[in-house]
């Protein structure tokens, strides 16, 4: 048995915590688990939307069961068909038979695809209305928030947005749901690392939702992770709005990649340097160590990023090629960049983190660094002016 949890009249959290999983998308590290959120709405007709990742389906038909208390589900509301939703769907249907699942035609498209499901189906268009008595439903449409079937549900009568994995974070919920329940200083963190892994990518979508909904009165953010938005929505909405616009804090993040130590000590003499030009915010990655998922969550956080990396093979340490390829899918921009680098026989790092940093369009500094072999006193000046181009341009 499970305890349930109702969020306020008719509306009720049927969501689990997964403190299992080691990787979300068998890739993103999760040390503090991750909870996959579905919320029941009790009215003359019933309706559950998203469901949750397979392994837990028992758990979950029996808090709905649980819920609903003998009454049947008439309504299976599908905002995002990735399996952390929809894994739980077709025990849905074997345990609802009647149920009628809706969705748009994106998303019938995918629930033939992955579970063969054709019949039974409610398409609805964007701006279409749904009424289950007291409860209005209206559908929002909004493609790449964060696949190309993603809708958001409205309830006009309780303004509370149903919103897919939009406004969501990583980090299961330990005891309470609603954000006036947690400690909600922990969520955020999760949540920009959970923006930049996951809906990095989508800055435009996420813009272009926004921009759909902000006529909308809210009172609830039911997100699909996460807690459930409530006396903090607009710290919430203004998280995903910053990120998606790719506007960084005063800060600069140094990410480097090192063999032998050449490259990680002018990692630290650059720091330092920045901390004397007074630059607070100063987080230095060692990208054979930290995770991508915290690095990337630290470049959408911060508007200054200095990249260092051997000359490798004649190109990019891979660490740090791997990081420009993550960088490069995401499309981030606004970006104040510098670059260093060591070698032994023949460098091209700083040449090949310079072009790409032409590429994404950034502000990049003139001042890189490329030494040979050990660190020398030249390398310091020329450290020292890098930190000094970077902070002045912060400034
Ligand atoms: Fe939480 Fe895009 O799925």
């Amino acid at each position: 048995m499970s305890r349930l949890k109702k969020l306020a009249d008719d509306l009720y959290y049927v969501g689990v915590n997964d403190r299992h999983t080691h990787l979300f998308e068998n890739m993103v590290p999760l040390p503090h688990g991750i909870s996959y959120n579905s919320y029941i709405i009790l009215d003359e007709k019933t309706a559950l939307v998203d469901t949750v990742e397979i392994s837990f389906s028992e758990q979950f038909i029996e808090k709905i069961l649980q819920v609903l208390d003998g009454r049947k589900l008439d309504y299976l509301i599908v905002n995002h068909m990735e399996p952390d939703h929809s894994g739980s769907l077709k025990m849905i249907r074997r345990e609802f038979p009647d149920v009628k699942i809706v969705g748009n035609a994106k998303t019938f498209n995918m629930i033939e695809g992955y579970f063969g499901i054709k019949e039974n189906l409610l398409e609805v268009k964007d701006g279409d209305t749904l009424s289950l008595g007291k409860h209005n439903l209206q559908f929002y449409l909004t493609p790449m928030v964060h696949w190309p079937e993603t809708m958001m549900t409205y309830d006009t009568t309780s303004n509370t947005l149903f919103s897919g994995d939009a406004f969501g974070s990583f980090r299961a919920l330990d005891g309470g749901v609603l954000d006036t329940e947690l400690v909600i200083d922990i969520y955020w963190a999760e949540m920009y690392r959970y923006y930049a892994s996951v809906v990095g990518k989508y800055g435009a979508p996420v813009q272009k939702a926004l921009q759909k909904l902000s006529h909308l009165k809210i009172d609830m953010i039911c997100s699909t992770h996460g807690p459930v938005w409530t006396e903090k929505i607009p710290e919430a909405v203004a998280v995903f709005d910053k990120l998606s616009r790719y506007e960084g804090d005063n800060g600069v993040v140094i990410a480097y990649g090192s063999m032998y130590g050449n490259t990680e000590q002018m990692a630290e003499i650059v720091a330092s340097y920045l901390s004397d030009f007074g630059i607070k915010n100063i987080i230095v990655h060692n990208l054979s160590k930290s995770d991508a998922s915290s690095v990337l969550r630290d470049i959408f956080k911060y508007k200054g990023l200095i990249i260092g990396s051997p000359t490798y093979c004649n190109e990019l340490y891979p660490k740090v090629l791997d990081l420009v390829n993550k960088l490069e899918t995401r499309g981030v921009k606004n970006r104040i960049f510098g670059c260093f680098g060591s070698y032994t026989w023949a460098g091209v790092s700083t040449k090949e983190l310079e072009a790409f940093a032409h590429k994404m369009n950034w502000e990049v500094c003139a001042s890189s660094v490329e030494g040979k072999m050990a660190v020398n006193r030249e390398r310091f000046s020329e450290l020292k002016q890098l930190a000094m181009e970077m902070a002045s341009k912060l400034k």
